[in-house]
């Protein structure tokens, strides 16, 4: 039908006794708005955790089934975390700048990237393009060029959470995981990110965890709606949203749950 960028298979997380996801099948397309929907505690921010391996460092939560990014189980013994890491971003629900200069908060990721690989050699003079065109993708640029080398954390809240999204994007990752990336921030901030978003999503597959159906209904593509742990429907946002093949999905859009 479409083409898939991660393909979750017969997927399970377990916290201690507590199986959290139950056997999800199901597959985020490349390219688009990809959003995770359902009532509170079905799983959400689970399931987008288990698709960059944020989830398994935890103790006490046991994993079963395969998460595929580009034809690669991202579980596979030999796989590299950090790697997989900077393919697939994570943007958090509360903006956590780090404590440095706006500057230094977009160009950390390709520092260290760089330091990794130690290759192209590169200088400030390339971090400077680099950190002008996050912000900018991240709709920020206009706000902060001329106080680049100031604190991070004197940005408005709002403002933080495009710094922390320009961060994310730094690194170049294909992938980029959100949860309720606008559950902290006033309806204008949350407007802003969820332009830039929009935005992106021709570039780049973007998974968003949302409890905010209306928000849903804006920003999805493709829809995957969760219900106490299981998979209840995925598929095109049109078809999820207009025209629901389980009857609780209709109860979950007409508001008589979650
Ligand atoms: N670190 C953890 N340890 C133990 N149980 C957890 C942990 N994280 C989540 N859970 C449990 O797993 C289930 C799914 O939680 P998850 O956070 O994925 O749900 P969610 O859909 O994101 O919820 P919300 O909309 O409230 O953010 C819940 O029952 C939750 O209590
Ligand atoms: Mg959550």
């Amino acid at each position: 039908m479409y083409d898939p960028h991660i393909r979750i298979n017969k997927w399970n997380v377990w916290y201690g006794s507590d199986h959290a996801l139950v056997n999800i099948t199901a597959d985020i397309p490349a390219k688009g708005i990809t959003t995770i929907i359902g009532p509170s505690g079905c799983g959400k921010t689970t399931l987008l955790k288990s698709m960059n391996r944020l989830l398994d460092e935890m103790a006490g939560t046991r994993v079963k089934g395969q998460v595929w990014l580009d034809g690669i189980n991202i579980y596979d013994p030999g796989v590299d975390v950090t790697e997989v890491r900077t393919r697939v971003g994570f943007l958090a629900p509360k903006p956590f700048p780090l404590p440095m200069s706006i500057y230094d908060n977009v160009a950390y990721g390709p520092r260290i990237h760089r330091h990794t690989l130690n290759s192209r050699g590169g200088n400030d003079h390339d971090l400077d393009g680099i950190v002008e065109n996050n912000l900018r993708a991240a709709g920020l640029w206009e706000e902060v060029k001329d106080r680049l080398r100031t604190s991070a954390t004197r940005l408005s809240t709002g403002q933080q959470q495009r710094l922390c999204l320009a961060r994310a994007l730094a690194v170049e990752p294909d992938v980029l995981l959100c949860d309720e990336p606008t559950s902290a921030l006033d309806p204008i901030a949350a407007q802003k990110i969820e332009a830039q978003l929009q935005a992106l999503k021709k570039e780049r597959t973007i998974v968003v965890v949302t409890h905010m159906l209306r928000q849903a209904r804006r920003m999805a593509d493709y829809v995957i709606l969760l219900w106490m742990g299981e998979l209840v429907e995925t598929g095109p946002a049109m078809q999820v949203f207009v025209n629901p093949r389980d009857e609780r999905t209709r109860a979950y859009l007409d508001g008589d749950i979650g």
